[in-house]
């Protein structure tokens, strides 16, 4: 193995040649997009670009003809990928599985024979798949896509409850499961978590007719005859070298759909298309991560969201990639779980989240220190503003001043990252905190609330100004709220002007490097000032003795609204009224008196969403006075008594 050289050696940054590559992209997208669409195998090619005739209801690759699994299976069939290691599988207690292309290619056909043979799955359909972080994860989107199915991932941290909302939402017959998984050292019964979705779903009007259990946990579980089936057991009935060939889809057919939450309650049905999805992420996926042959790549996320479904899923398959996956929990059983994997397996690339690495970096830097981790060459970030603080230490500690922090900016939206460093083209200056510059063929900018331009250094709203390939289709089964939720804020319709609204704060600087702000549906006006949440709480977290932190704004009778700042202290530090000043005191530093939260409380643990956001309205309700709402999605409902807790403080 080759040591990782230093960073300027392996990554020279080169402002000047990613923005002339950026330029020519910009010029003529349809034509841009033409050729990166080449770069992969179609069935047939397509007779238009982009059908801009109805927007916003664009489309990609008109007539186009193709199927996912020809460009992240089928085509390293025969070839020196076909015993290459696809996923180096880490299972919580230490169980392991190396899963190579071959094994995929073999295993998605048996499953697609099945699953079209025997369980009867028809071209156009949508199945929905609730599994841990196991390799039949990967297998049953793929074996599901191949014969021309779409997908409907749910997270396995999902309650039954927001399981049957997505099933019926979908309207699927067919769910495919696990007996159980371990987290933190315990198994977690999904299984009959899934049977009682099920029966909801079934008391909504969906009935589920098969469910398909793969055996992870080895627990028993409740069976249902003639409805369930046992994954190994289909396998078995399928011919050992089953093939099953890709069924032909148009590349604006559904690849899949992913529900996320929007503003409402009601989770939203984002739909990919075929075409469109699978070119995008393959270039993105270049572009960001400068694959290599050897290379180790870890996402450490999970698959249940987009980031899985791109980056462990889709992306990696199509570059022959050799992968971590891991089971559990990044701290369990100890803090350096994660830091060891990155060293035994020796990663070149790892990815996640700003959460993750407050998370770590919480626990101190003895589970670092003294590892070898001479072979990371890239680092990357995804899902939040990452604070510069937290970027520094990612830079320092984790990458030892070699490997570039490539800060992605997107959404379930948008397919994969639009704003963020290309290492893949040429690698620009980076600054802590900003995700620089928006990827080839995306045309971004940021407004003023009147929809002028803002200055340089203005904060305002991101929007996007042109479509890309790899944009959501629609909302499932609600092109309506497609419409309001994505273009009514800017867009012209009368004049033809189509403006994408992703709702997140950003300012463009003066050297056109994007810093985003956080949502701007989560927004406080102090005394007539507009503050981002994000904005303080990275302020906040600027104390050395704060870990996490939320701010939200309450209700003020002469200010309006006032933040409050709700704190986890990291370890070794104790709650004092002399800590909330100090804490005070850096707001007042950072970003000025008007930023000042009212009060500082000490929190445990923070209300979040399984993929770790923060969940400020939850907050903001209880504070209110008013129930907190569905409280199924959070990691740790009891976040939410030692929020109630906190907040009787504030009447004191
Ligand atoms: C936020 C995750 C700042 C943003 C892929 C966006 C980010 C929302 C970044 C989408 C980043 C994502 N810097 N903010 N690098 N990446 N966001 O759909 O507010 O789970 O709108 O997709 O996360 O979250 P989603």
């Amino acid at each position: 193995m080759s040591e990782a050289l230093p960073f300027e050696e392996v990554y020279w940054p080169d402002k000047e040649r990613y923005l002339e590559y950026y330029k020519k992209s910009v010029y003529d997208i349809e034509r841009f997009w033409d050729e990166r669409a080449r770069e992969l195998i179609w069935l047939k090619y397509w007779d238009r670009v982009l059908d801009d005739s109805n927007p916003p209801f664009y489309r990609w690759f008109v007539g186009g003809v193709t199927n996912i699994n020809i460009n992240a299976l089928d085509k390293w069939y025969g070839t020196s990928v076909e015993n290459k290691v696809a996923y180096y599988w880490v299972g919580e207690p230490g169980d392991r599985r190396a899963v190579t292309y071959g094994d995929l290619y073999r295993e998605v056909n048996r499953l697609a024979w099945a699953l079209r043979e025997l369980v009867g799955v028809k071209p156009g359909e949508g199945v929905t798949i609730y599994l841990p972080m196991i390799p039949e994860l990967p297998i049953s989107m793929l074996a599901v896509t191949r014969i021309g199915a779409f997908h409907s991932v749910v997270f396995s941290g999902f309650s039954a409850a927001a399981l049957a909302e997505r099933i019926v939402d979908a309207k699927s017959r067919i769910l495919i499961t696990a007996d159980g998984f371990y987290r933190r050292g315990r198994i977690i019964e999904l299984k009959k978590i899934a049977d009682e979705a099920v029966r909801l779903a079934a008391e909504r009007g969906v009935k589920v007719e098969k469910v398909i259990v793969v055996r992870r946990a080895r627990v028993e579980v409740p069976w249902s005859e003639g409805r369930d089936l046992w994954y190994h057991e289909l396998l078995n009935e399928a011919p050992p070298k089953a093939y099953v060939k890709p069924e032909p889809r148009q590349a604006t057919d559904v690849l899949f759909i992913l529900y996320t939450s929007g503003t409402t309650g009601k989770p939203k049905g984002i739909m990919h298309s075929v075409g469109g999805y699978m070119t995008y992420v393959y270039n993105v996926f270049k572009w960001n991560w400068d694959p290599r042959p050897d290379d180790i790549f870890w996402t450490a996320a999970d698959i249940g969201w987009i980031t899985g479904h791109t980056y462990i899923v889709y992306g990696p398959l199509m570059h022959g990639m050799t992968q971590i996956m891991y089971e559990g929990a990044p701290d369990y059983p100890n803090p350096g779980r994660i830091w060891s994997l990155v060293e035994e397996y020796g990663v070149t690339t790892f990815y996640t989240s700003p959460t993750m690495l407050r998370l770590l970096m919480k626990y101190g830097d003895k589970w670092l220190e003294g590892r070898d981790f001479s072979r990371l060459r890239l680092l990357g970030t995804v899902g939040e503003p990452i604070n510069p603080e937290v970027w520094k230490w990612y830079y320092t500690k984790v990458g030892r001043e070699r490997a570039p922090i490539v800060d992605t900016w997107w959404q379930t939206e948008t397919g994969a990252a639009m704003i963020s460093p290309a290492p893949g083209i040429a690698l620009v200056p980076l600054k802590p905190g900003s995700a620089t510059y928006p990827l080839p063929g995306i045309v971004a900018d940021v407004l003023r609330d009147d929809g002028r331009p803002a200055e340089p250094g203005e904060k305002g709203l991101l929007v996007i100004k042109k479509p890309w390939p790899g944009m959501l289709m629609g909302i499932w089964g609600d092109p309506k709220r497609y419409i309001k939720t994505y273009w009514e804020r800017f867009s012209k319709p009368e004049e033809g002007v189509w403006i994408y609204y992703p709702a997140d704060y950003a300012v463009k600087d003066k050297d056109g490097y994007f810093w985003l702000l956080g949502r701007a549906d989560e927004v406080m006006n102090v005394a007539g000032h507009r503050l981002g949440t994000i904005e303080l709480e990275d302020a906040v977290l600027m104390h050395p003795a704060v870990s996490e932190a939320a701010v939200v704004g309450f209700p003020d009778p002469v200010k309006g609204e006032v933040p409050v700042a709700l704190v986890v202290l990291k370890e070794g530090y104790e709650p004092s009224p002399k800590l909330e000043e100090e804490i005070k005191a850096k707001v007042r530093e950072v970003i000025g008196p008007i930023a000042v939260p009212k009060r500082v409380l000490f929190v445990n643990k923070l209300p979040k969403t399984r993929s770790g956001k923060i969940m400020r309205r939850i907050i903001l309700r209880l504070a209110r006075g008013q129930d907190p709402g569905d409280v199924t999605t959070l990691e740790d409902p009891a976040s939410v008594d030692e929020v109630k807790k906190a907040l009787e403080n504030l009447k004191s």
